[in-house]
């Protein structure tokens, strides 16, 4: 039987492919896709011959930030981010969490001078699987599980 395309392909934009079905809703909330008046197509659970399920996001008519790509590493650590320009994939990236985090964490030390003052969060990542950072202004050590996105 022949298989069906799941979502249809787009003339420009970028499509996150790969990413965990548990994390596809996650990775839409971070990014900023109110403004976009192209076609925007979710879709989860579908069948990968190498991750059982995943989840896939069109965005048509949007290029990501880099900031946008470092939040997607934080959640879809295998996610590959392809640049769609005329039908064809000009560039895939695959997500890789950078060396240090600007902005897009938030410290879960209350007392830290970026929960009280208009500081911008700085961690340093110490490993990445399973993911270790350290905050630069109170040198708290958090882990995956200790992580909010701002
Ligand atoms: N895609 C799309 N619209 C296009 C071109 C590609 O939506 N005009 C999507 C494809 O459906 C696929 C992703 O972009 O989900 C990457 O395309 P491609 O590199 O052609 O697919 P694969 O070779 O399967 O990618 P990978 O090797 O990353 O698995
Ligand atoms: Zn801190």
């Amino acid at each position: 039987m022949k298989k069906e395309l799941s979502v249809s392909a787009i003339k420009d934009g970028t499509v996150i492919d790969h990413i965990p079905s548990s994390a596809t809703l996650k990775v839409v909330d971070i990014l900023d896709l109110k403004g976009i008046r192209s076609i925007i197509s979710v879709a989860t659970n579908l069948s990968s011959k190498t991750m059982g399920k995943k989840g896939i996001i069109k965005i048509g008519g949007k290029d990501l930030t880099k900031e946008e790509v470092d939040k997607i590493a934080l959640i879809a650590p295998n996610a590959t981010v392809n640049i769609i320009k005329d039908y064809d994939v000009k560039q895939k990236i695959k997500v890789a969490l950078p060396s240090t985090i600007n902005k897009i964490i938030k410290c879960s030390n209350p007392n830290c001078i970026t929960n009280n003052e208009e500081v911008t969060t700085k961690f340093y990542v110490l490993n990445k699987n399973p993911l270790k950072i350290r905050c630069n202004y109170c040198e708290r050590n958090m882990e995956k599980d200790d992580i909010s996105l701002l």
